[in-house]
């Protein structure tokens, strides 16, 4: 059958539609840019049961009055912090919860609803798409911003609705502003903060304190890192043998495959 011309021609045309979409697409992205303030770096190590012990304390005792931890159970953590089942819910404890629940928010969606005008993700959710660097960044940047409806604001999260759970801890900051981008307009950009008053931690304490958070809540959406590090070198290794032992195979069969220069017979 004879394909019409015209529909050659137009499939022919396609692709260079299809990449000048694209890039027309790419220039109007890269005209919406923001100014992105930079992440605070963080080195978080898994093994550190103290510090894991720390992070769960707080996150179950301040973060779980509104974000769930629905990736985990109350009976998953004590291995992972390195307790006894009575240690844990001695020292930590499951918030009036079955011991095998899942971690869910005590507070009420409808009441959240109206607290802060929506329901907070689950913390599992969160922990499995941010990066260690921006939670922690996020949790040390809570800044004062009058014309917000809970009077803070975030360096990482232009208009957070979380209030500044830490302003007791950490006390009030206040923001350094740059000019930038926002959205493509120029706007002041929070890139930084400063302390305004003093809080009950030190600014060294604090920043710990935010570091085990962010360990234990990584440790927690991403459950099976540890052994993913203990076995990755020999998943490798068992590659590195498999390698040799199929070049050496391969070696074999052609050894025995019989080349045109060694035939006693003759192909007419
Ligand atoms: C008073 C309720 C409340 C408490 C307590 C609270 N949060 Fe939140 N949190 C929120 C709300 C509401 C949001 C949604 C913010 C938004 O999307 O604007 C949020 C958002 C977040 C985000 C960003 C989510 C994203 O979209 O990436 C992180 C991270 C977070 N919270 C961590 C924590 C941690 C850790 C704690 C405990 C130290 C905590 N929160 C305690 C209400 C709360």
């Amino acid at each position: 059958m004879k394909m019409p011309l015209t529909s050659l021609r137009a499939s022919r045309w396609l692709p260079l539609c299809a990449l000048l979409l694209t890039a027309v697409a790419g220039a109007a992205r890269a005209s919406v840019q923001t100014t992105q303030p930079p992440l605070r770096p963080i080195r978080i190590d898994l093994q550190d049961q103290a510090a894991l012990r720390t992070g769960a304390l707080y996150t179950l005792h301040l973060c779980v009055a509104c974000h769930g931890i629905q990736g985990a159970r109350y009976s998953e953590l004590p291995p992972l912090l390195g307790l006894g089942k009575a240690t844990f819910l001695k020292t930590i404890g499951s918030n009036g919860r079955h011991y095998h629940d899942t971690i869910t928010s005590n507070m009420s969606t409808s009441l959240m609803m109206d607290f802060t005008h929506m329901a907070p993700l689950d913390l599992t959710e969160i922990a499995a798409r941010r990066s260690p660097a921006w939670l922690y960044t996020y949790l040390t940047s809570f800044y004062v911003d009058p014309s917000r409806p809970t009077g803070a604001n975030n360096v990482a999260f232009y208009n957070v609705a979380m209030p500044d759970v830490f302003a007791g801890m950490q006390g009030l900051q206040q923001p350094v502003m740059v000019n930038g981008l926002r959205f493509g307009s120029p706007a002041r950009i929070a890139v930084g903060v400063r302390p305004l008053t003093a809080g009950s931690m030190s600014h060294a304490q604090f920043d710990a304190t935010a570091r085990d958070i962010v360990t234990f809540l990584y440790a927690v959406a991403h459950p099976h890192q540890q052994e993913r590090m203990r076995l990755g070198p020999w998943i490798i290794g068992l590659f590195v043998v498999l390698s040799v032992l199929t070049y050496l195979i391969y070696r074999l069969y052609w050894a025995r495959v019989i080349t045109g220069t060694q035939r006693w017979w003759r192909v007419e």
